[in-house]
């Protein structure tokens, strides 16, 4: 018989999480206050996020645990199955052995969930009351509200406005679960209304719904703001992902020789990545990892690594990262989630240190890969993760050229129930593929701070 899923138990869940900070050859460049262009300590931070999770961002420990009641709401849905892609490889005729990792088990339907149960837990440890938060796609928004609900927590949402008409849907199920949901650049808030005076029409992007959230969180005493990517301790969160994938590898017999994932801030990518980049860092084996971002927003490939802001308003904290400019607004590419002009830090310091590559695809590739996935494996990918697909597919065709037959896994990090009009869209040939525009680059990178 011929194994498709490999599956663990609940009792073998990972009951801690992963810090590659413990294993990193050199320590990231610091991070700066806005103001000062000083270092920033764990204080600085309070107003936006809880020491909890403050303490996790600066640590250096490899091994953090995970608390027992985030480990009962995790087991709701992990340990998650990783795939075998069987009928994948049958259909590209394939020597290579493909592996997915499947986070769209979860209830919001993506690896969101991952750090939004976590990131409701310490903040509600520390009595707050409220949570405020941007989202692209509506996946992360779709967490952290189902977390908020789980916690007894307020979430309110500051959703990008392009996705909020592409996707009504998703933030049904934000309201579903309690969450109160504004289309982003709004008039609630001063960023807003002065993108709004200058671009009455703007489709917004991450960088200002960003700059939403923090204004709101930092003026109310009982919020907190929560973010749902780039930030340490969300990739910390996300790595339950690459420590169950190292045990049901281990249960196939295999390791990958080429590890994928996509890249909008990074944690996906991370959590599938960093606990195998951890053992090169140490040198106990080798890997591959390729990280796929959208040619419409190519921070890692076509970035700069400099000091930047994390929102669009200049209200977060400057941090050092491969970055298009906080000016940056990428065209209306439906991989929502993938549109932010950033990159993690740490993400960033490791592509610095050579531990991975980074390519980009367009936007009519990606749902080509996800139709080519979903016809032979029955999963309709979410548009983000078909960034992940079409890397692993390019990355079995290479092996069938060259007769090679490596393994490759790739995080399957969402399933794409709430993009249906993008794949009607697309099936249709109304989605087309965005230029990237180096002049509106070149303008927004030299807004970068000095
Ligand atoms: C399904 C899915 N994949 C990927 C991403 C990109 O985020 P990250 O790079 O942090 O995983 C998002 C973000 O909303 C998402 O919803």
């Amino acid at each position: 018989m011929e194994t498709v899923k490999y599956l663990l138990n609940e009792d073998r869940m990972p009951t801690s999480w992963y810090n590659i900070a413990a294993d990193l050859p050199a320590p990231p460049p610091a991070v700066l206050h806005p103001g000062t262009k000083q270092p920033i300590g764990p204080d600085d931070l309070a107003p936006l996020f809880p020491m909890g999770l403050i303490m996790q961002e600066v640590s250096s420990e490899r091994e953090i645990e995970i608390p027992d009641e985030v480990q009962s709401i995790y087991r709701q849905w992990r340990p998650s199955p990783l795939y075998r892609a069987r009928r994948l490889e049958q259909a590209l005729d394939t020597p290579a052995k493909i592996y997915y990792k499947y986070e769209g088990v979860s209830p919001a339907g993506s690896h969101k969930p991952n750090t939004a149960v976590a990131q409701a837990y310490y903040n509600k440890q520390e009595g707050v009351k409220r949570l405020v938060t941007e989202t692209g796609a509506g996946q992360w928004g779709s967490s952290l509200a189902f977390a908020g609900a789980l916690f007894g927590l307020e979430v309110l949402v500051y959703m990008v406005k392009v996705s909020y008409n592409q996707k009504p849907y998703r933030r049904a199920l934000m309201e579903a679960y309690g969450a109160r949901v504004v289309a982003s650049p709004s008039t609630e808030t001063n960023a807003g209304r002065a993108i709004l005076a200058e671009h009455p029409d703007s489709t917004g992007s991450l960088g200002i719904a960003i700059s939403e959230a923090v204004e709101i969180a930092a003026q109310d005493p009982d919020a907190r703001y929560a973010l749902g990517s780039v930030l340490n301790h969300v990739l910390l969160h996300q790595t339950v992902i690459g420590l169950e994938s190292l045990a049901q590898l281990e249960m196939a017999g295999d390791y990958p020789d080429i590890i994928v994932g996509c890249t909008g801030g990074g944690s996906n990518f991370a959590g599938i990545a960093f606990p195998f980049i951890g053992a090169k860092l140490r040198g106990e084996r080798d890997v591959r990892v390729v990280a796929v971002e959208p040619a419409a927003c190519p921070s890692l490939t076509r970035g700069q690594y400099a000091y930047d802001f994390g929102d669009t308003a200049g209200m977060t904290p400057l941090v050092k990262m491969h970055t298009l400019g906080h000016g940056f607004v990428p065209s209306g590419i439906h991989a929502g989630g993938l549109r932010y002009h950033g990159m993690a830090p740490m993400v960033s310091h490791l592509l610095q240190l050579g531990q991975f590559e980074a390519t980009n695809v367009q936007q009519l590739e990606t749902f080509t890969a996800g139709l080519t996935f979903a016809r032979a494996e029955g999963i309709l990918p979410a548009p983000e993760a078909n960034h992940a697909v079409a890397g692993a597919i390019n990355e079995a065709l290479r092996c069938k050229e060259a007769g090679e037959a490596k393994t490759i896994l790739f995080n399957l990090c969402g399933h794409g129930h709430f993009d249906l009009q993008a794949y009607t869209d697309f099936q249709a040939g109304k989605l087309k593929d965005f230029e990237y525009s180096a002049e509106e680059v070149a303008m927004a990178l030299a807004g970068l701070p000095s």
